[in-house]
């Protein structure tokens, strides 16, 4: 990489205020990378007891390097860890969300460490069935599902279908008949709470296209849309979720509070008890520096403090419930490697300047960046290197300006061609919302554990690509 003639890039102006200048350039900071990574002797990154340049040697670049002993940790913490919180009451389920990312081995893995899985379309539904994944463990979201996707559930005897509207009720119902079953119904609700990071807001009535209105007594009227059916709805319960990266528990205190002020309005009203209550997902997880996630005992053990409270406040019975973290679980396994191409410096003006190193994906593989303006890390992982830190920033091959990997970051000054980064904390929303974009193939995606790479997803190729293609 060409120095900059203004001088020494040290902690060049193009870095933003919260971004440290690192100590150690080589460094992997602590709490941003799976629990296996680490550098190896010659300097270059390993996972899984793998190097990086063996990953690369296999399956090329750009590829996403799954640590399968991390994915299970982290599965079977929060497993536990809400289970030991609501163990004093009626315990707590815990149902990993494959929106985040989901394949059929990665299916297994969440089967194997005990949790359910939550599913949102018919496509997810059709991953976890191929997997083997126990359809009386599973549950199915969405707020448009299609007909076929209802009775492919229910076919399959799925654990719970969580209704997301007054009028799926009715459908719902009506396949149940046909196919001759009862079918297990949770509803979603609207909390009118919606939480990001440390903020959350709570309104009147929320503007979004999810779930069923609690202040418009939509809810109410739902659960005794759904009592009225005992021929061909089970009513399991009620569902609030709340938002993402979510990083206290503030947020759950208010949703908590208006879903249980419901169950005892079901009870006077209705005579109905409700015994089970879904609080969602949402966990927070570290992209950068700036964020510092709570662990998973501090938030079930908060989670259950407030609910508990709030049961007494209302004479009810703590019900069971259920939590379904996808990024918290997948996010952090995973780092996308990536090799070098074109390194421009830009100059913008007096003595500003931006380094831009460009890599062979980009939105294509990880969308985060353009669509949530997320702050991603990134690390030299082919090797160390001496050379001084400067900031840069990562972009990918799109023809789109806004194609961001890592807005700023600082990697070593003489970064060039053909090096290998790594960005960390890729494991979620980032292949389960990668695209063709340009026609770029899909990236491949590997596990590693103990010295093995498995492939989950192969790369796409063009063939892929126009297999399409009808002309
Ligand atoms: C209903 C529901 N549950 C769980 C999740 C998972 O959220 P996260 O991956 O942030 O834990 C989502 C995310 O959108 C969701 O909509």
């Amino acid at each position: 990489m060409r120095a900059h003639e203004a001088g020494a890039l040290h902690g060049n102006d193009a870095a933003p205020t919260w971004l440290p200048y690192p100590a150690d350039v080589n460094a992997l900071i602590d709490g941003l990378w799976s629990r296996t990574t680490m550098r190896g002797a010659d300097g270059a990154l390993e996972v899984g007891g793998v190097s990086v340049h063996r990953i690369v040697k296999e399956v090329g670049t750009a590829v996403l390097v799954v640590d399968e002993a991390d994915f299970r940790a982290r599965a079977s913490r929060f497993r536990d860890a809400f289970a030991a919180a609501f163990a004093p009451y009626r315990g707590a389920h815990v149902f990993y969300a494959g929106k985040a990312f989901l394949c059929t081995e990665v299916a297994r893995w969440v089967e194997q460490e005990g949790l359910g899985l939550d599913v949102c379309t018919g496509g997810e539904l059709a991953v976890a069935l191929r997997a083997g994944f126990p359809a009386q463990r599973i549950a199915l979201h969405g707020n448009n599902k299609s007909d076929v996707e209802i009775r492919r559930a229910l076919e399959a005897g799925v654990a719970r279908l969580v209704v997301d509207s007054l009028e799926e009720i009715e459908r719902v119902s009506e396949i149940a008949e046909q196919l001759g079953a009862v079918a297990p119904v949770m509803l979603r609700v609207t909390t009118g709470v919606e939480a990001h990071t440390h903020e959350f807001i709570a309104t009147a009535h929320e503007d979004q296209k999810f779930g069923i209105s609690l202040t418009a007594g939509d809810a109410l009227e739902a659960v005794r849309r759904v009592l009225e059916r005992p021929a061909t709805l089970r009513l399991e319960g009620l569902h609030s979720h709340i938002g993402s990266q979510i990083f206290d528990v503030g947020g759950f205190e208010i949703a908590a509070r208006r879903v249980l002020r419901l169950v005892a309005e079901v009870r006077e009203h209705l005579g109905h008890t409700i015994d089970s209550l879904d609080l969602g997902g949402g966990f927070g997880v570290m992209y950068n520096t700036q964020h510092t996630p709570a662990a998973p005992e501090v938030l079930a053990d908060g989670i259950a403090e407030i609910v508990a409270k709030e049961c007494r406040e209302l004479g009810l019975e703590v019900p069971q419930v259920a939590f379904e973290p996808g990024r918290a679980i997948a996010g952090p396994s995973t780092q996308t490697l990536y090799t070098v191409g074109t390194i421009k410096d830009v100059h913008l003006g007096g003595p500003h300047h931006r380094v831009y190193v460009s890599v062979d994906g980009g939105m294509s593989d990880n969308v985060r960046t353009a669509l949530y303006d997320a702050d991603y890390s990134v690390l030299l992982a082919g090797r160390v290197s001496e050379a001084e830190p400067t900031v840069v920033r990562v972009v990918g091959k799109h023809c789109e300006s806004g194609d961001i990997v890592v807005k700023d970051e600082y990697l070593p000054a003489d970064l060039r061609r053909g090096d290998l980064i790594s960005v960390p904390v890729t494991g979620a929303y980032c292949y389960s919302l990668s695209s063709n974009y340009n026609h770029v193939p899909r990236p491949a995606v590997v596990s590693v554990r103990d010295g093995e790479i498995r492939q989950l997803l192969r790369r796409e190729t063009e063939d892929d690509l126009l297999a399409l293609d009808a002309g």
